[in-house]
């Protein structure tokens, strides 16, 4: 597979009619000088302080992040703007961060979205953080925000589908809430364990179901209204394709279900959020009547090829 070819060919997606506009004013606020790199590395990732610009330049600014939404993750402040993201990913973080033995190491982030999770990544000091993701509005996001954070995160225009072929390897690869959107869940797994070096690691989360068995829920249509749910396993049943996939030493993280704390609409995600995805008169359901969606978080190593 040509990944400079694909990447390249991808390019052209700025073009499109729905991103052009917000690729030109992204484009406009990476030309404000930034000078004083202010980074604050916390549930809020803080770049930037509206002190050192002007007023016209914080009027783009915050028109340039109101042109971005839907922010599905974060929460950011951005020179002082408060983007109060769908998604508290900081609860996410908060989970999997002691979990992150990255330092020195080099890095994927699989579905990254707008890299929340990896500017948050950069207080454990890794080697390298590459962020995979095929949407150029999540990237015009990481863009804005990295334009005032000035890290070195490379971030990909890619899928997982992609990853076994890039440039390099990876020592630590996370990616979360992708595995129960691909149609062949130990295939993904597989193509990870080879995108990894010797010893390597895989942090992942999924839906999952409870019980013990080895069985897996595969929603008929749709699960919690989203369309492009394939597979919800339990535990027993994770465990199993990744043994299959060529993982093991299993650790087993958090199991969290979802809540109106962790996912809500706000402000800059006005879209159906959790509250619209469950069944009004039993929220352990989904709206289809399928178990509400609950995440596993588990990590495991690669040990064999
Ligand atoms: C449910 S979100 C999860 C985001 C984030 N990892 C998290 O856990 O909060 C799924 C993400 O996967 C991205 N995505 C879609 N197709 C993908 C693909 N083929 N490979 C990798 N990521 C993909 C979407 O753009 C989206 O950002």
């Amino acid at each position: 597979m040509d990944i400079k070819a694909i990447r390249n060919d991808r390019n052209s997606w700025f073009d499109w009619k729905n991103i052009a506009p917000i690729n030109k004013i992204v484009s406009d606020v990476k030309n404000i000088e930034v000078k004083n790199i202010k980074i604050h590395n916390d549930d809020w990732f803080s770049a930037g302080c509206a002190d050192n610009f002007s007023s016209e330049e914080n009027s783009l600014i915050l028109e340039c992040a109101k042109q971005l939404i839907p922010w599905r993750k974060g929460p950011f402040k951005v020179s002082g703007i408060e983007i109060d993201s769908e998604w508290q990913s900081n609860i996410k973080y908060n989970i999997i961060k002691e979990h992150l033995n990255i330092e020195g190491k080099i890095v994927a982030d699989v579905g990254c979205n707008n890299g929340y999770y990896m500017f948050r990544m950069l207080e454990k000091k890794p080697k390298k953080l590459v962020g995979f993701d095929p949407s150029p509005l999540f990237k015009l996001q990481f863009d804005f925000v990295n334009h005032f954070a000035k890290s070195d995160i490379v971030y990909e225009l890619l899928g997982v589908e992609h990853i076994e072929y890039y440039e390099h390897k990876f020592d630590f690869i996370v990616m979360m809430g992708v595995l129960y959107h691909r149609t062949d869940p130990i295939a993904t797994l597989k193509s990870l364990n080879r995108a990894l070096n010797k010893n390597g690691e895989i942090l992942i989360d999924t839906f999952m179901i409870d019980g013990d068995e080895d069985i897996v829920l595969t929603p008929k249509d749709r699960y919690s209204k989203i369309p492009n749910v394939y597979f919800v396993p339990t535990v027993n049943a994770l465990k199993n394709w990744l043994g299959r996939a060529g993982f093991g030493d299993f650790e087993l993280i958090d199991i969290k279900k979802t809540d109106a704390k962790e996912q809500r609409k706000t402000a800059w995600s006005t879209e159906q959020s959790l509250e619209d995805f469950l069944d009004p008169n039993d929220e352990t359901k989904t709206i289809e009547g399928y178990p509400a969606p609950k995440r596993v978080y588990i990590k495991a190593y690669k040990i064999s090829k």
